[in-house]
């Protein structure tokens, strides 16, 4: 798929923006704080309705304004698609409304009609850091290929944090209560691990293969699923239950499952040199790419935010080269590295975007 046209307005530090990508590689060169991440930022939120970073969504409206626009036209297998999404400040906060080729949809409607594969620093902890960043790897990919997934994830973590609640609470937990909230989440937790397992299995078989090929050792890099429960999820929570009162937290669930990283055997988390875990995390983005296009038959656009001065130029174009035949990507640098291969070079001062 390909970005044709976007349009911001008062989105960030974009007054106003008309911006006519160019298909292959589109890198935005500029010095700091001129708006280069908001850029990857908004055409991100153009497939997910989400910001990659915003802490606060009303981060996302300009300064003295009160309504951002995300707006774009894209060429997709199916032919051409118009998106948009408008956030708004109100009292309480701020609210989100998206449009799919002139009519209001839903969020369900809107995510996953463009799909992105983001590449930003903090996803280089994707080995050594804790889980949370690796399901929310698994939930970014799954949610965009799949509406259904992105239903039962919202709602079990609707449900997940009410039953926490409940068990943190001032009183004593209501055993009753406990046990509906365990009810209404055995169907999507089983949901949600069984989209899991499927996606690292695909996931996993690529990985391996480019793992191998940069590497070009014979260590095998292992991804696998640690589901929790590995098993059957109503009765792992049902067994669960005197625990999770006794020590007052959700203990089971998907909530709290994991990937494993294993280099011949060996976890790549506690054992890996640094250049080991690099590489593997470099390999598992350019899986997700591959997977997401295998599944759909459309490549996903690539968002790369400022992550060649983190690696060295060897695997950067060892990245790069292994997304074989990209439609598009969309790179941010502060210095213009030589022979990226660029379709389209911007320059990005204070909000405005020039073609070198
Ligand atoms: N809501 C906002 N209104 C106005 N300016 C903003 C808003 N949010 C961020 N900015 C400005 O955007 C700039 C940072 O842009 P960013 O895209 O992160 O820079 P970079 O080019 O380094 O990637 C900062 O100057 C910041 O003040
Ligand atoms: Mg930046």
């Amino acid at each position: 798929m390909r970005l044709e046209h976007v349009r911001l307005a008062d989105f960030r530090n974009y007054e106003s923006l008309d911006f006519p990508p160019a298909s292959g590689l589109n890198v935005f060169v500029g010095p700091n704080a001129q708006g280069k991440s908001n850029l990857l930022e908004a055409l991100a939120m153009l497939a997910t309705g989400k910001s990659f970073r915003a802490h606060r969504e009303s981060e996302l409206i300009r300064s003295g304004t009160e309504r951002a626009e995300i707006g774009g036209e894209a060429r997709i297998a199916a032919g051409e698609i118009r998106l948009r999404c408008t956030i708004v400040r109100t009292p309480a906060g701020t609210r989100k409304s998206f449009e799919v080729n002139g009519g209001s949809v839903g969020f369900a409607r809107f995510l996953g009609r463009a799909r992105v594969v983001t590449f930003v620093p903090a996803d280089l902890q994707l080995v050594s850091g804790g889980p949370a960043l690796r399901r929310s790897f698994l939930n970014g990919a799954l949610a965009q290929l799949s509406p259904v997934y992105y239903r039962d994830l919202a709602l079990y973590q609707k449900v997940v944090g009410q039953k926490s609640a409940l068990l943190r609470g001032a009183i004593a937990p209501d055993r009753d209560l406990l046990l509906a909230y365990n009810d209404e989440l055995v169907r999507p937790a089983t949901a949600l691990i069984a989209a899991r397992r499927a996606f690292v299995d695909e996931l996993a078989a690529a990985t391996a293969a480019i793992y191998g090929r940069w590497r070009g050792t014979r260590e095998r890099l292992g991804v696998t699923y640690a589901p929790n429960p590995d098993g059957d999820v109503g009765e792992a929570l049902a067994a669960a239950v005197e625990s999770e009162l006794r020590r007052r937290s959700t203990l089971v669930g998907p909530h709290r499952d994991d990937l494993r990283l294993l280099v011949d055997g060996t976890s790549l988390a506690a054992f890996g040199s640094q250049g080991q875990q690099r590489t593997a995390v470099l390999a598992l983005k350019v899986a997700e790419y591959d997977v997401m296009r295998a599944r759909t038959g459309d490549a996903p656009i690539l968002l790369l935010d400022d992550v060649l001065s983190e690696l060295d130029a060897e695997r950067a174009g060892g990245f790069l080269g292994a997304v074989e035949g990209f439609e598009q990507a969309f790179l941010t640098t502060t210095e213009l590295p030589r022979d990226l291969g660029a379709a389209a070079t911007w320059s990005i001062h204070a909000a405005t975007v020039t073609r070198c």
